[in-house]
């Protein structure tokens, strides 16, 4: 009768954690996102990274993440630019992460379900231009201020902000009512 009852315990528990797993993925994909194993795992992740998200389609935040290494090379040239006194190259550096229209329109498409991020985003770029300016000047000094106060724009964006990926139709719901953010954030 006991072990009938263990049994029968074993079985109902042997059920229930299948239940909980989700189904595998089918063969043919080749995605690491999507691999067995690997969606319950991002589950986790995202339950313990409690940053606010960004919802991003998928094009959308394979773009921002080039982006966010591309502004990390940028850092880098500016720094080795500033090593050599090279202000003409810590301006051009410094100009591929400064304000332009087109990056302005860049940030208010990809912040636009997230009320906050394109201000956020808005601000850094104008940041980064007091670097040109500083580079136009020639004061070293005041150059590695303006980047200490651009890297600040960095870190404190990335402590407070998540990628999100989500589909299409989520993408259109999460968009559809936001307010244009665009012009309210201009700095200067
Ligand atoms: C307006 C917000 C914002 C600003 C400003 C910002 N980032 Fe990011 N960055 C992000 C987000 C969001 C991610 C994705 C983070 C995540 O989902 O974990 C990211 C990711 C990155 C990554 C990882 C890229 C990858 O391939 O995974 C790098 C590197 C990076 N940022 C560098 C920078 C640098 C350098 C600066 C400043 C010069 C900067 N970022 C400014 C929002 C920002």
């Amino acid at each position: 009768m006991s072990r009938a009852v263990l049994a029968l315990t074993y079985i109902l528990a042997v059920l229930g954690a299948c239940s909980r797993e989700s189904p595998p993925a089918p063969a043919t994909t080749s995605s690491a996102a999507t691999a067995p194993g690997t969606a319950s795992a991002a589950g986790a992740l995202d339950r313990m990274d409690t940053r606010a998200p960004v919802p991003l389609l998928p094009m959308m935040a394979n773009h921002q993440k080039q982006n966010m290494r591309d502004h990390l090379v940028a850092v880098q040239e500016i720094v080795a630019a500033l090593a050599t006194d090279d202000f003409a190259g810590v301006e051009q550096a410094a100009g591929r992460i400064g304000f332009s229209e087109q990056m302005g329109q860049m940030c208010t498409h990809m912040g636009a379900g997230a009320p906050g991020f394109t201000a956020q985003a808005l601000n850094f770029h104008h940041t980064a231009d007091r670097i040109s300016a500083a580079a136009r000047d020639r004061d070293r000094a005041q150059v590695l201020t303006e980047l200490g106060a651009t890297l600040q724009t960095c870190t404190s964006c990335h402590a407070a902000w998540k990628q999100q990926v989500v589909d299409e139709p989520t993408w259109q719901r999460l968009t559809s009512s936001a307010p244009p953010t665009h012009d309210a954030m201009r700095q200067d």
